[in-house]
């Protein structure tokens, strides 16, 4: 019987090369198939060009898979369909697959929803995910921000939960992480004003990448057009 290909997740760290593990290195080298999730509004794949600040894929086989932004359910469940038999028509070929993903792979990422879906054409798939520095840990890093100390909790949120969700979860947590922020910063801004967190948040915009950017001030973000991998960290007690 053919022997069929491994599928790796792989977290490609939050825009810098160097933040690449030697282990992501490695299998990307060795990897038959680079895949690359993309949206349809992305010229460029981010993740992808910071595989090219450490590997050479010339010789490779990449893999686009498109999804759209968009909550339709429908569309994203055929984008998802043809991601995983596209994949699938690989590894069946017994070529080894590197799906690359910003960050974490297992955190806020598409190629988790890509798992089940390739596991049920394929059950008896080996799968090895390789974790990657999320842009979490690379923003608080970036903006010498101890997330949590002793005793106090963290809570990492989606910024587009309902104003009273955000709320409570602002009044609980000592520290808050507002991920995919950029299309409601002015909501938070409102919010973090009327809870008096305004002076305890920071807005961190492309880290890793060459132009990343840090603001304080948030009030002189308010109405700016801001890039999609942006987030805040609010913490309670500073
Ligand atoms: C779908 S999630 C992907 C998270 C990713 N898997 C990770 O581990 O960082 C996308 C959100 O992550 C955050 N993000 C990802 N990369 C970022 C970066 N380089 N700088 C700031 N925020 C980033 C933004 O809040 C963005 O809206």
């Amino acid at each position: 019987m053919k022997k069929i290909g491994k599928l790796y997740g792989i977290g490609v760290g939050p825009g810098d090369p160097e933040l690449l593990t030697l282990k992501a290195v490695r299998i990307l080298r060795e990897a038959d198939v680079v895949a690359i999730p993309k949206s349809k509004e992305e010229s460029d794949s981010i993740a992808l060009s910071i595989v090219k600040g450490a590997v050479d894929l010339s010789s490779k086989e990449t893999l686009e898979l498109m999804f759209p932004m968009t909550k339709d359910k429908e569309v994203l469940r055929k984008a998802r369909e043809e991601a995983a038999l596209s994949i699938t028509e690989r590894l069946k070929a017994g070529k080894d697959v590197a799906c690359i993903t910003l960050g974490d792979p297992m955190f806020y990422s598409t190629f988790s929803y890509l798992i089940p879906l390739v596991r049920e054409r394929l059950p008896k798939v080996g799968i090895e995910i390789v974790p990657g520095i999320s842009s979490v840990m690379a923003s608080a890093a970036l903006t010498v921000t101890p997330l949590t100390e002793a005793d106090e909790r963290i809570a990492v949120i989606p910024a587009t939960y309902e104003s009273e969700k955000l709320k409570d979860i602002l009044r609980d947590f000592d520290t808050v992480v507002l991920m995919k922020v950029n299309r409601v910063f002015d909501k938070i801004l409102g919010l973090l004003e009327e809870l008096g967190l305004k002076e305890n948040a920071v807005f961190i915009e492309r880290c890793g990448g060459k132009n990343q950017r840090v603001v304080n001030s948030l009030d002189s973000l308010k109405g700016e057009k801001l890039d999609y991998l942006s987030m805040v960290i609010v913490k309670r007690g500073s």
